[in-house]
């Protein structure tokens, strides 16, 4: 109960000085409070060098170690990566084995250490169509960390915008058929807390490496007035260095949300 209440004052603390305490990021500006990242470039960083597709996850899982670190040094509250969509099961089914393979040992490997670290890991996704023993292991994960607080780690698996979109509908229409909320009442506020984010700030920031120009179905709500830093980098070759150019060029933006300035 002590133990926890020290966490919340040394967590507060570090929410406060947070900014400007880290080489070359500017002590005035905020940091994102919601960092995005579509991990892409795996493939690609693979085959350049000869080797098969797995091997690019399996160092895009190294990258991924990097930049959740780093995030819960920084005091980024919340972090989201793409690992999986509704559509990546389109993919030969040994890539589809070897993603969940890895997923799992990711899991098992990293979830001490992450919890340690005070990681809340989180499933943003249609988990249920998951393989049982991937469901089992996330599950473990969720459970032993639930009350972690400083940094939460939302996994987007088997995740896809629409279907979540598609999900947060049922849910409400499932209320209002039994008079739980009228049509009427529906807003903004009514849909984001029937997404798989609910209770988060949506992204302030979105990193998409491997020069891909595209959303690809990645929270297209929460989306909205998110800034995007786009990058040529894989990434497996994705570092904390790269992470620290999107922070500072984040820093320099302004950000309207619609308004005048
Ligand atoms: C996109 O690269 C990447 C994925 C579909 C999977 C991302 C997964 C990981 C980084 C590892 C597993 C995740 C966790 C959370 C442990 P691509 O395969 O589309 O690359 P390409 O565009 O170069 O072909």
């Amino acid at each position: 109960m002590v133990f926890r209440l020290l966490e919340q004052v040394r967590v507060l603390f570090r929410g406060a000085s947070r900014q400007g305490t880290r080489s070359g990021l500017s002590g005035g500006a905020s940091l994102p409070r919601h960092l995005a990242i579509i991990m892409d470039g795996n493939g690609r960083w693979a085959t350049n060098r000869g080797l098969p597709r797995e091997a690019g996850h399996r160092a895009g899982v190294e990258s991924l170690r990097e930049v959740v670190h780093a995030c819960a040094e920084l005091g980024i509250p919340y972090l989201t990566v793409y690992a999986f969509s509704t559509e990546n099961w389109k993919r030969p089914r040994s890539e589809v084995e070897t993603l969940m393979r890895l997923l799992v040992e990711y899991v098992r490997r990293e979830m001490e250490q992450l919890h340690r670290h005070g990681v809340r890991v989180h499933i943003l996704g249609r988990t249920t169509d998951l393989p049982l023993d991937v469901q089992v292991e996330l599950d473990k994960a969720v459970h032993l960390t639930m009350h972690n607080n400083r940094i939460t780690l939302n996994i987007a698996l088997n995740y896809g915008g629409r279907a979540e979109l598609v999900d947060a509908v049922r849910g409400i229409a499932s209320k209002v058929k039994n008079h739980l909320l009228q049509p009427e009442e529906i807003n903004a506020e009514t849909i984001a807390t029937h997404l798989y984010t609910a209770g988060q700030p949506d992204p302030d920031l979105l990193i998409r490496p491997a020069g891909e120009l595209r959303i690809s179905n990645f929270l297209l709500w929460q989306l909205a007035y998110t800034e995007f830093w786009l990058t040529d980098v894989l990434w497996p070759d994705f570092r904390r260095e790269h992470l620290m150019d999107a922070l500072r060029d984040y820093q320099n933006r302004e950000r309207r949300f619609g308004a005048l300035k």
